[in-house]
């Protein structure tokens, strides 16, 4: 994909669209920082996105981070929910307590509606497709 620009601001919905092989993929990558570019610069917040260490990129994921269409895809199927979310938790913070811990994933739960003392034992092939869904909006909330 070549000359790509555009931009956007908080609150605003963007769609990239574009024939297949086209590059929207690979656009969304090196917007997540799991890619990276071979040419060009990306801003963020005003300035030049700099993301030389992986602690400069665990900020930058705690800010933006993606919502994946399709969840059983995206879920370790041999994790259950409680694992999953403090993955997600330890990906921003490196030594949360056990208290804390437990906040943040029932809080990240009750976000989207979800009860998580009644699914945190359980895989995500055990819970419905909303549930799963709803589940990845956690993940990032
Ligand atoms: N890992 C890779 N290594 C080399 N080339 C790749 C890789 N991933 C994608 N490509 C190529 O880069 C181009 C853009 O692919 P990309 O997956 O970004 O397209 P897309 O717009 O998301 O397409 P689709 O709508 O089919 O999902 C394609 O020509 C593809 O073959
Ligand atoms: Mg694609």
């Amino acid at each position: 994909m070549d000359h790509v620009d555009f931009q956007f601001h908080e609150g605003e919905i963007l769609s990239i669209v574009g024939a297949s092989g086209s590059g929207k993929t690979t656009l969304a990558k090196v917007i997540l920082a799991s890619s990276k570019p071979s040419s060009g610069s990306i801003e963020y917040l005003g300035a030049p996105r700099v993301l030389r260490t992986f602690a400069d990129r665990r900020r930058y994921w705690s800010h933006v981070q993606a919502i994946f269409q399709d969840p059983f895809a995206s879920f370790n199927q041999f994790h259950r929910v409680e694992r999953m979310l403090m993955d997600c938790i330890r990906m921003l913070d490196l030594h949360p307590s056990k208290d804390e811990c437990r906040v943040k994933m029932k809080d990240a739960c009750s976000f989207v509606n979800l009860k998580f003392d009644e699914l945190y034992n359980k895989y995500p092939f055990e819970l419905s497709g909303g549930q799963m869904q709803r589940m990845m909006i956690a993940r990032i909330s």
